[in-house]
């Protein structure tokens, strides 16, 4: 018998092992009337299944290992689950991974948003007139689709022209532009959100913040790129989970809402908090900032980002609840709580990573 679309239908999450999706999952199943959730997840480096232990044993957390490439599983999971809608995390998503090996960021992130976007075309299009209003496809995109700012810019509203600068943030852009095509020529019921810079639980080590920490209680340099002047505009992962949660329950369709915690900081202000916080906390022999490296910058290093959200918190009355101050103090109590998590996901593959990363740089400073 087939299950009806509705409000307490389930949600497909893909990518919900991963840093933001396993933090959205469990803040979403932590309210006890939450609809369920399917999560599908291909588990690549950067996934950790056990993000996801607390949910064990509740069954409104269903995992799929699979690959949003693999257009047969999704068809059968859409039409297995009937879910009321799509949260599209799966992607890859460093950086300096894409400067190095690009061909992955274009298989997943153009290649399978386009694979999710037929299947989710094909389930829509089969859903009932009753069904249809219910349904809605979220794709969780980037501020770096806007480029780079100089420093009397304006922040990036939603209008801001695309200029994608690294090969993760052009792929990040095409797949934007397909969920936008795909609604305008098609009709799905398409929403986009374009979040800066997350930090908080659960962030894989090779983010500037989480690597920052590793290295840091390793007793290892702190590489900053070029001269640490870079801005970034720093949000809680939490905010960001909160946001996508706004827009997919009243987010108009078709529309693209920049996400941001009006938190710019430099490189050097959250390397030189963070050693602060370490030092507080953490005490060692000498102040952790001793251990901050100057290295070769990243090639076609952005200089600045900034969100303008005042789209989603005019409209959808969202606005970050965590300061600066209160989440970085989180994360790094988070952190040192949680070595035994960082020392399973720092294994030989991660050491390869690290290797390939940083061997080359040169020492600057
Ligand atoms: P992440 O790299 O931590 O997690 C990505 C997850 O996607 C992993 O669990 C991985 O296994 C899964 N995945 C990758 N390829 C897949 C495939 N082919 N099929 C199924 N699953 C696959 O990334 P994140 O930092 O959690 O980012 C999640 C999303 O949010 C991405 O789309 C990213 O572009 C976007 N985003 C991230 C940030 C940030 O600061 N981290 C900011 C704005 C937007
Ligand atoms: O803006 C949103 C984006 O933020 C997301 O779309 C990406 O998925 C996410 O990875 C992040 O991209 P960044 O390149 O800004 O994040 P990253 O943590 O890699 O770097 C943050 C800044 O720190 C950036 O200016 C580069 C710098 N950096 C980074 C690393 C890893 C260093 O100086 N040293 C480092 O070792």
């Amino acid at each position: 018998m087939p299950i009806p679309v509705s409000a307490a239908s389930a949600i497909l999450v893909t990518g919900g092992a991963g840093f933001i999706g396993s933090n959205f999952v469990l803040e979403h199943l932590s309210d006890a009337s939450a609809c369920p959730v399917v999560n599908l997840d291909v588990l690549t480096y950067a996934a950790n299944p056990a993000n996801l232990d607390p949910l064990k044993g509740d069954a409104r957390h269903t995992f799929v290992h699979g690959d949003i490439l693999d257009g047969k599983l999704i068809r059968e999971l859409l039409a297995t689950h009937k879910p009321r809608a799509i949260v599209h995390f799966a992607a890859e998503s460093h950086v300096d991974r894409s400067i190095l090996g690009p061909s992955a960021f274009l298989k997943t992130n153009i290649d399978g948003t386009f694979s999710l976007l037929e299947a989710a075309r094909e389930y829509y299009n089969g859903l009932s007139e009753d069904e249809k209003p219910h349904f809605r496809f979220l794709h969780v995109s980037t501020d770096e689709v806007y480029g780079t700012l100089k420093p009397e810019d304006p922040a990036f509203h939603e209008d801001t022209p695309f200029a994608p600068n690294s090969p993760y943030a052009a792929s990040k852009a095409s797949s934007d532009h397909l969920v936008r095509a795909w609604q305008h020529t098609y009709g799905l019921p398409t929403l986009i959100t374009n979040c800066s810079n997350n930090y908080g639980p659960l962030q894989f080590p090779e983010k500037l913040i989480p690597l920052i920490l590793h290295n840091a209680l390793a007793g290892k340099p702190l590489p900053i790129y070029g001269d640490g002047q870079q801005v970034r505009d720093w949000l809680y992962v939490a905010d960001h989970c909160r946001a996508i949660e706004a827009v997919l329950a009243t987010g108009r369709i078709g529309e693209t809402y920049n996400v941001g915690g009006s938190n710019q900081q430099t490189n050097m202000v959250v390397v030189t908090t963070l050693c602060k916080l370490l030092d507080e906390l953490k005490p060692a022999a000498q102040s952790y900032s001793k251990q901050i490296t100057h290295v070769t910058d990243r090639p076609g290093h952005d200089r600045r980002y900034a969100i303008d959200a005042r789209k989603i918190e005019g409209e959808l009355n969202w606005k970050a609840q965590e300061s600066f101050e209160t989440g970085l103090r989180k994360t790094v109590e988070w952190y040192l709580a949680n070595q035994a998590w960082v020392e399973g996901v720092t294994s030989g593959a991660y050491r390869n990573w690290v290797e390939s990363n940083y061997s080359a740089r040169e020492v600057t400073a």
